[in-house]
């Protein structure tokens, strides 16, 4: 779908189910918003569109040449008001639970992933694609995911998603931040979008039953307070 803010504002195309996983962090004007892996930018743009201008966004990514991306994005498609409180870094995200212990209210952590849509369409993909890859990329996602975790404030939201098929990168990795920090729950997504499917912990949208949406997968969990 077109994401469009302004007369004059770059129009940015983002599928319905990446808007539809950002949006399910519930942002509201004036909360400390992290998007944790964000290049190249269109859910920092969803979850600046709900900020209105009002608390603050960290837009971040390890990536420099996807930052750049992400700066051009955040520049041409939103409204002056709405970008002066965006901050763009180039942090590793495993490092914010040690250095910005609990200090977002919501967190997107929209995680490196095998990228199962491009493995469908491209060649190139294919040949990198491995059950070993799966593995290394669930660790690394497991890590980026206790990082989001400890970042996070009490009462605060996070939502873990990635475009990956596997359990193993989806669920598998939910389970066991569950088991690991206790001071977080499930959240409910409530409303899910046609042809959705719930899975264990979250939601997954797959193109074949989603009407090309996707694919998806996203989970959504909450910081218990003291
Ligand atoms: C699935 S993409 C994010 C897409 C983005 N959320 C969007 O909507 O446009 C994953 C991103 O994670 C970044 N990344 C990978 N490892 C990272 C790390 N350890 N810390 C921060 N960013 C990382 C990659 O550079 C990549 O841009």
């Amino acid at each position: 779908m077109e994401l469009r803010f302004g007369e004059g504002l770059e129009p940015y195309f983002l599928d319905e189910a990446s808007v539809f996983a950002a949006e399910s962090l519930g942002v509201n004007p004036g909360d400390r918003v992290l998007d944790m892996c964000a290049a190249p930018g269109g859910k920092t743009l969803v979850l600046a569109s709900k900020l209105q201008g009002n608390g603050s966004l960290q837009s971040n990514d390890r990536s420099p040449d996807r930052r750049l991306r992400l700066q051009h994005v955040i520049e041409n498609s939103l409204p002056e008001s709405w970008r002066s409180i965006i901050n763009v870094t180039g942090y590793d995200g495993v490092k914010f639970g040690m250095h910005k212990k609990e200090c977002y209210d919501r967190i997107l952590l929209d995680a490196p992933c095998s990228s199962d849509r491009h493995v469908l369409n491209s060649p190139a993909h294919l040949e990198v694609w491995s059950v070993k890859r799966v593995k290394r990329l669930s660790v690394e996602q497991g890590s980026l995911l206790a990082s989001a975790v400890d970042a996070l404030a009490p009462g605060g939201t996070l939502i873990y998603s990635t475009c990956a098929l596997s359990p193993m990168e989806n669920d598998d990795v939910v389970k066991k931040i569950l088991k690991k920090r206790k001071t977080m729950c499930l959240d409910e997504i409530v409303e899910i979008p046609e042809g959705a499917d719930r899975t264990e912990c979250g939601v997954h949208i797959l193109p074949d039953r989603a009407a090309g949406r996707g694919p998806i997968y996203c989970a959504k969990m909450r910081k218990v307070l003291p």
